[in-house]
């Protein structure tokens, strides 16, 4: 049995162990964060592969689920190709859902109104046959921000062919079937793309610590597709998105490049093969 301190037996008979076990419950996931953001820790996941020396995964994220300019057909088209492919897996580069008042009058551009309604949403019109790891991002955190809703583990509830590795960065171990690894970075950022694409993945790359660098960084938020081969070392992938250009959009004016990756590496002794493929989508003209 553990022991208490005389503060925690005072607490315990002032409010009760209930309430004394939530405080502790709620002050180690505090712990948790301030490790992570602390860089003293990251947790990684691990995803084994089945191929001897291949690893094939897809990549995708920003699909702004409830959001009217969303579109999870073009996701199933794309989960049919990543499948045909050979991806078992998938990698979600977060705002999987479209959260409420991102941004002003961003209420206006929805579908579906609330967090229920656009879990809903995921649940029956986001494809399956991929196992997904994901994160999430800032449309995400509104629901966070405004009524202190895990979202990341309300869809893994929904879906349990998602797994959350992480608010706004997740790390992933890949490895082949002979034990190689291969690390995957994923992350979304925030503020809105500069003059250049490839300016503030570029930033963010720089400014990552040695030690704790990917061998693939993956980036979401700007809706935009990319690919760096090697910068710092590390190749360099902003995942696309599933919503076409909103009236927001529009207006800043940024292109929203829909589609996403299907991707292959051999990692070997010196050297990483990597050969990555764009599906792109474009707009019916209607
Ligand atoms: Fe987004």
């Amino acid at each position: 049995m553990k022991t208490k301190t005389r503060t925690m037996l005072e607490f315990e008979q002032s409010f009760g162990q209930p309430k004394l076990k939530q405080l502790q419950r709620d002050l180690a996931v505090e712990r948790e964060k301030v490790d992570m953001l602390a860089g003293t820790r990251d947790k990684v996941y691990v995803e084994k592969q089945t191929d001897k020396n291949t690893l094939r995964f897809a990549l995708f994220g920003d699909t702004q689920i409830g959001n009217a300019y969303a579109c999870p057909e073009n996701l199933e088209a794309f989960f049919k190709i990543a499948i045909d492919r050979g991806c078992e897996v998938a990698f979600h580069t977060g705002d999987v859902l479209d959260g409420w008042k991102v941004y002003k009058g961003q209420e206006f551009e929805l579908r579906d109104i609330g967090f229920e309604a656009q879990l809903k949403r995921l649940e029956s019109d986001v494809p399956k046959g991929l196992s997904v790891k994901f994160i999430t991002g800032n449309h995400d955190a509104s629901f966070k921000n405004l009524a202190g809703i895990s979202v990341g583990k309300a869809i893994e509830k929904v879906r349990p062919d998602w797994e959350f590795v992480g608010e706004d960065q997740g790390y992933v171990e890949l490895q082949t079937a002979s034990g190689r690894p291969y690390l995957l970075g994923l992350y979304h950022m925030g503020g809105g793309t500069a003059y250049a694409v490839s300016y503030r993945p570029q930033k963010a790359v720089e400014q990552m610590e040695g030690g704790r660098k990917p061998n693939m960084a993956v980036f979401g938020h700007f809706h935009k597709a990319e690919l760096l081969p090697s910068y710092r070392n590390v190749c360099v992938c902003q995942s696309g998105c599933f919503e076409w250009q909103t009236p927001f959009m529009q207006r800043l004016p940024t292109a929203a490049h829909v589609g996403g990756w299907i991707v292959e590496v051999q990692p070997c002794d010196n050297c990483n093969i990597v050969k990555a493929e764009f599906i792109a989508f474009y707009r019916d003209r209607k």
